[in-house]
Parts: structure tokens; sequence; C-alpha cells
């Protein structure tokens, strides 16, 4: 495993003291594209920042490429690159500035370092904004410099904190693009998002995480799976009195995994049986249906059933 995180914690002291994370153990394998997936809060970035040398844990270890990153971080370092989750570019710097200086900090020499800098603005297609400064980019644009950045001195881990965060939706889907096509060169990819989709996507793993821990991980579609539905049926109510009643006799219907009292209403999570819907729907007219939403089962599904909260709550 590239990257081992054992009995991972992190408890900030302060008037309120926030265990921030509780206990994470990960494993990912090299080559491979490791999703984070949880809400704001959950502990995503705390577990990067240590995993990336920059907090030190209150208990626990990290190994990545075999280096305890605690205990030798200078030399974890050399097998890291980072974009974190706001832009650290030099803004006094062209971007070929901030990749060329970023090899010179790693040792390059400067002809190498010169070579590099402009390989990765051929690969990232940032030729054209050679002489641009980070403030003249657009969101999209300087996100793809930052991994350019981050990768310049080849390391064997990138870790990117909430990559898409901000991203109008044609940049996501280009940043996408920028980290699948890390795969060709054996970069191992570990990325925390609370996009369902993103994690979805992109990932061949996800772990779920939430107030610091990790509720379940495994490939997006063993996730998906796991529901055991198709489909999610959110049902609001105008008044909330029968929402149990109603939950009680929706989960006994043929075709229901479960019916729960969520918010205003009852959601029920449902397998593709024909003609369900409007046995739903029947049921629910007389407890004061208002409305209802139906969508496909997601890792935002999971997140739900698991917690019953949204991740974007
Ligand atoms: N430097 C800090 N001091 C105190 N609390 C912190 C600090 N950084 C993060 N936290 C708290 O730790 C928890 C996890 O935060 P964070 O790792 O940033 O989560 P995420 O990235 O998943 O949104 C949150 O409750 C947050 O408020
Ligand atoms: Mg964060």
């Amino acid at each position: 495993m590239i990257v081992e995180v054992r009995g991972l914690r992190k408890v900030y002291e302060g008037k309120q003291q926030v265990i921030a994370v509780d206990g994470i153990d990960l494993n990912v394998e090299e080559g491979a594209i490791y999703g984070l997936l949880g809400p704001n809060g959950a502990g995503k970035t705390t577990t990067i920042s240590i995993c990336t040398t920059r907090a030190i844990p209150t208990a626990g270890t990290v190994r990545i490429a075999g280096i305890d990153c605690v205990a030798e971080p200078a030399l974890a370092r050399r097998s890291i690159g980072v974009v974190p989750q706001y832009n650290t570019l030099d803004r006094s710097c062209t971007i070929s500035e901030n990749i060329y200086f970023h090899c010179l900090f790693f040792g390059f020499s400067s002809a190498d370092a010169k070579a590099r800098t402009a390989q990765l603005l051929e690969q990232f297609h940032l030729t054209e904004r050679v002489k641009s400064y980070p403030s003249q980019l657009s969101g999209g644009l300087a996100q793809r410099v930052q991994i350019a950045r981050a990768i310049a001195h080849r390391p064997k881990v990138l870790f990117l904190d909430e990559p898409s965060a901000g991203l109008d939706p044609q940049s996501r889907i280009a940043m996408w693009e920028a980290v699948q096509g890390l795969r060709h060169e054996g970069i191992t990819v570990v990325l925390t998002t609370h996009y369902m989709e993103e994690a979805d996507e992109l990932c061949d793993r996800v772990a779920i995480i939430d107030h610091g821990k990790i509720l379940v991980e495994d490939s997006p579609a063993a996730l998906k799976s796991s529901v055991g539905a198709q489909k999610m049926y959110q049902l609001h109510l105008r008044d909330q009195s029968g929402s149990s009643a109603l939950a009680g006799k929706l989960g006994t219907m043929e075709g229901v995994a479960s019916a729960d009292v969520v918010g205003d209403g009852v959601r029920v999570l449902a397998h593709g049986t024909d003609g369900l819907l409007s046995e739903v729907v029947s049921a629910a007219a007389p407890y004061g249906l208002r409305d209802m939403t139906i969508t496909e089962t997601s890792l935002e599904t999971v997140f739900i059933k698991l917690t019953g909260r949204d991740l974007r709550e």
C-alpha cells in the first residue's frame, strides 16, 4: 500500500476541544484514485494535512511509500504533491515561475527545472498563459496550474483537497480529466470532496467520512449496491403528524426496502418495481402529500442511509 494510515487521531485543544479525526485507518493502493467523501467539518482537510506533513497527529501513524510522515517529514515530502483547498500560487510570480521555482526548491538544476516547467505547461494546456499571473487566471485555470506545480517534482502520491470547490461545471470536468490523466504517469491520487458525483465519477475507491470517522469504504459501485435499492423517494408532507404512520404503512409495501421519517416527511428506498410509484403516491395522499422528489441511488443515498442526513446539510 502506498498510503497507510493507522489509528489516526487529531484533537484540537482550546476553549472547546474538537475531535477532528477520531481513529481513521486508510489503505491506498498504488496507482489508485482514492476519495474521501464527507460533509463540511467531517475531518477531511485535517486528515490530508497530517498526510502531507502540514499538521501533527495527536495519535496514529501515516506512511507514504513506506516513509513515516511524522518522523521524517522532509523525506516524506519528496513523495508527496499537494493541492490545498485554497489557491496557494505565488501571486508575485508568473505561472511558469510558480512551477519553475517549485522545481528548484526540490533540488532540480536550473536546466532541468526549465525543461520540466515547459513540459508541464504543455501537458496541462497552459502554454498560452506562460506569462500570466495567478490573479489573471480563472478558477479552473488556476486549479490546473496548482496541479501542474504539485506534480512537478514527480511525487508518488498527489493529495487534492476539495479540488473542484468553487469551479464551474465545465472547469470541473476539465479538472477531472487532468486528474484521470495522472493515471498514465503512475501517480496515486487521494482527493477529498463533498460532491458525490465527483467521488463516483473519479474514484476507484471511496471512504465515506463523518465526524472524524470512516463509516464505509469500498468501490462506488459496491457502495451504491449496498443500499439495496435503485430509487429514493422523498415525500414531503403538509404536516408531520402522520409521518410515522405513513412510514409504517409504506415500509410493508412490496418493493419498498425501507421507509423512514425524516425532515418534513418520509424517505423511501425502493426497488425498481414497476407501478410502485403510483402506489406510494396513493398511500401518501391521505397524509397530506405536498411534494415528492425521486432520485436514482447514488453515493448521496449511501450517506443518507448511514447518517440520516444529506451531504450538503
Ligand atoms: N485549527 C483548528 N482548530 C480548531 N478546530 C479545527 C481546526 N481545524 C479544523 N477544526 C475543526 O475540526 C473539524 C474538522 O475540520 P476539517 O478537517 O477542516 O473538516 P473538512 O475538511 O471535512 O470540512 C471541524 O469541526 C473544524 O471546525
Ligand atoms: Mg476541508
